[in-house]
């Protein structure tokens, strides 16, 4: 874990309540892997006193990429940071995605909803480079939710999208599109990160049809790297029910461990 305290912005993006800040720091991008997060100081001041996590969402040899919505205080006061300012940041931290060169020719399907597209830009970078084939779910409320779908497009990966209003695409949820497809196809993996529902829906589909699945899970996080506890989660280990600190176990996890929280979609 490398502390970097003056990580300059060199590029900020925009769409609506959605932002990208790329930073420039060289050590944090020489270790990142996807699907590890790093923790942002948005403030100085002491509101709100506690970092915040963000997937790194892409990487060059100098840059880490992170892709935000804003929800709240601390995603406002980040979304008003300016190129040229500097952040303080930990990174990169927990345990990403098992994707390794042990995919080259595989199929594999990433589903994102919402801000939890952003670990799955880098991962189907990585993915491409090992010589596999990434098809992209890609899920929104509505079509100014899908910031990121140009950018997948233009890069020639195979995308599929939908939106709870059918504003563009597929009208319903990602899960209910991606059930559709898999009546054309079966990937060889699948990854995917969004909201709980979405992936406890996506699990199930993973179950039933046998193929190996992983999923990002996110905790209100304290710290980042084990020390406050603020993270923990039950999660099967070895036939057992465990608490779990999602910030150092993770935030990746089988979808065969995960227990899911009660409810419906
Ligand atoms: C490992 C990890 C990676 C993440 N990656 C991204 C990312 O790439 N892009 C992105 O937009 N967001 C990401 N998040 C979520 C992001 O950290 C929260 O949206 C952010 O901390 C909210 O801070 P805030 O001060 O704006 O909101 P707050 O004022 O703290 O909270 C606003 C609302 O968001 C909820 N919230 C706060 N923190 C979290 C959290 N960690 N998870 C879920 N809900 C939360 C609160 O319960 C509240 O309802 C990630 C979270 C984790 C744990
Ligand atoms: S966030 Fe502190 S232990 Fe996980």
């Amino acid at each position: 874990m490398v502390k970097d305290p003056q990580a300059r912005i060199v590029d900020k993006k925009n769409w609506k309540s959605y932002f990208s800040l790329s930073l420039e720091s060289p050590r944090i991008a020489a270790q990142a892997q996807s699907g590890q997060f790093i923790m942002v100081r948005v403030s100085a001041h002491t509101q709100p006193l506690l970092r915040r996590p963000f997937s790194i969402h892409s990487k060059s040899e100098k840059t880490v990429e992170i892709f935000f919505q804003i929800t709240g205080l601390g995603t406002e006061l980040l979304s008003q940071k300016k190129p040229e300012d500097s952040l303080d940041i930990l990174g990169p931290l927990g345990k990403g995605f098992e994707a390794g060169k042990n995919l080259k020719g595989k199929d594999i399907a990433l589903v994102g909803g919402g801000r939890g597209i952003a670990p799955l830009y880098f991962l189907s970078q990585k993915l491409r480079s090992y010589g596999a084939t990434a098809r992209i779910f890609y899920g929104g409320k509505s079509q100014e939710d899908l910031p990121l779908k140009e950018k997948f497009e233009k890069e020639g990966f195979d995308l599929h999208w939908s939106t709870d209003d059918g504003s563009s695409g597929f009208k319903g949820f990602v899960s209910d599109l991606f059930k559709t497809e898999l009546e054309k196809y079966t990937p060889d993996r699948i990854f995917a990160c969004g909201p709980e529902l979405m992936m406890k829906k996506i699990s199930l589909i993973a179950q039933e049809k046998n193929i190996p699945a992983e999923f990002s899970l996110e905790s209100v996080m304290g710290c980042g790297f084990g020390a406050c506890w603020g993270c923990v989660r039950r999660i099967k280990r070895d036939n057992r029910e465990e608490w779990v600190k999602i910030c150092e176990e993770g935030p990746v996890f089988s979808g065969n461990d995960i227990i899911w929280e009660e409810g419906d979609e």
